[in-house]
């Protein structure tokens, strides 16, 4: 089983309209709703391809139960809230069709509590066990939790299950010092760390052997159409998509750390594992929905994706 964690989730609101006039009432022609947040994205992916996958989520308040509501009964995915204090967040993207432009509005995140904390250590140690793999996904919330996923990583090792860290910032610097697995950075945030821009051939594979300098067994830096530098088990190769007309490519990264888990979890080789994800990211962009691919879908374009050595 996979299992993700998000601990800054929200409610994902989608109002599609024709185009925005600031000042002006807007009536939308279409809207969606989902349980966002990245690990959420990455469990949609990974329950997309038929595999089992458990989204543990720190949640709050009414938009919280929302949140593991969609969870549920949209996704079909089996949750694990952990309640804290604060209000879980809506997001709410206004997407006008005619210029195809996106603009989302976040609200801010809400505080961690020291109980808090302890509850989401506590109930991480009572399920990390279950899994074979486990995905840690975006952002927390609040400055003061910014040690999360250092403390979070060791438990999953001790339990002899693999990780696979997914976010920037503080939070993803002090994770990384715990030897998570794997992590896929897109280019901005892997150069945010290195402290150069990933640009040619040589800053990737400069960059990489600074990650596994750390401990970090497969590094992977994702770069949208162009695919991503894979790097692990001695090798290190490009895994290229086919050309595919982009529709959204938000989310493509929590979809190709889902096909990475599924690899992780099954034991694939890592090209095999890799095509899966590069797959997996580029159905996702194929269409507004995040992670609304179908398995038929990513098959056949995983027979299009190429590894370039
Ligand atoms: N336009 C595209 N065409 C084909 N494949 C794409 C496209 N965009 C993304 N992908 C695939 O998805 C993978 C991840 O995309 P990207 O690098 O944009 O991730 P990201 O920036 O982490 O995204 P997010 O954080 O929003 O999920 C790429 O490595 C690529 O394989
Ligand atoms: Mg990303």
């Amino acid at each position: 089983m996979i299992l993700t964690f998000t601990p800054n989730p929200c409610v994902d609101k989608t109002v599609f309209i024709d185009c925005l006039t600031p000042g002006e009432k807007i009536r939308g022609t279409r809207c969606t709703c989902i349980p966002g947040g990245k690990g959420n994205n990455v469990a949609r992916a990974v329950k997309r391809m038929g595999r089992r996958t458990v989204a543990v989520v720190m949640v709050g308040g009414h938009p919280g139960a929302h949140v593991v509501d969609m969870i549920r009964e949209q996704d079909s995915v089996d949750v694990v809230p952990i309640w804290v204090k604060g209000r879980t967040r809506t997001i709410t993207t206004v997407l006008e069709e005619s210029i195809h432009r996106q603009t989302p509005l976040f609200e801010p995140g809400s505080e961690v509590t020291g109980d808090d904390y302890e509850a989401t250590v506590r109930v991480f140690r009572g399920h990390a066990h279950l899994a074979k793999v486990i995905a840690l996904s975006g952002t927390v919330s609040d400055r003061s939790a910014e040690k999360l996923y250092s403390d979070i990583i060791p438990i999953a090792h001790e339990q002899g299950v693999k990780t696979i860290l997914d976010a920037h910032g503080p939070e993803f610097v002090q994770g990384l010092e715990q030897q998570p697995y794997m992590v896929k950075p897109n280019a901005e945030e892997a150069a945010a760390v290195v402290g150069y821009a990933l640009d040619s051939d040589e800053a990737r594979s400069r960059a990489a052997a600074w990650f596994h300098d750390k401990g970090i067994r497969i590094v992977v830096f994702s770069l949208g159409p162009e695919g991503a530098y894979v790097s692990g088990e001695g090798a290190h190769f490009y895994v290229r998509p086919p050309r595919i007309e982009e529709v959204n490519p938000v989310g493509s990264g929590d979809a190709m750390v889902g096909g990475f888990a599924i690899g992780l979890m099954e034991e694939m080789p890592l090209e095999e594992t890799a095509r899966l994800g590069c797959a997996m990211g580029a159905a996702n962009a194929m269409s507004w929905d995040i992670g609304h691919f179908t398995r038929e879908q990513v098959e056949q374009l995983q027979e299009r994706v190429t590894i370039e050595t």
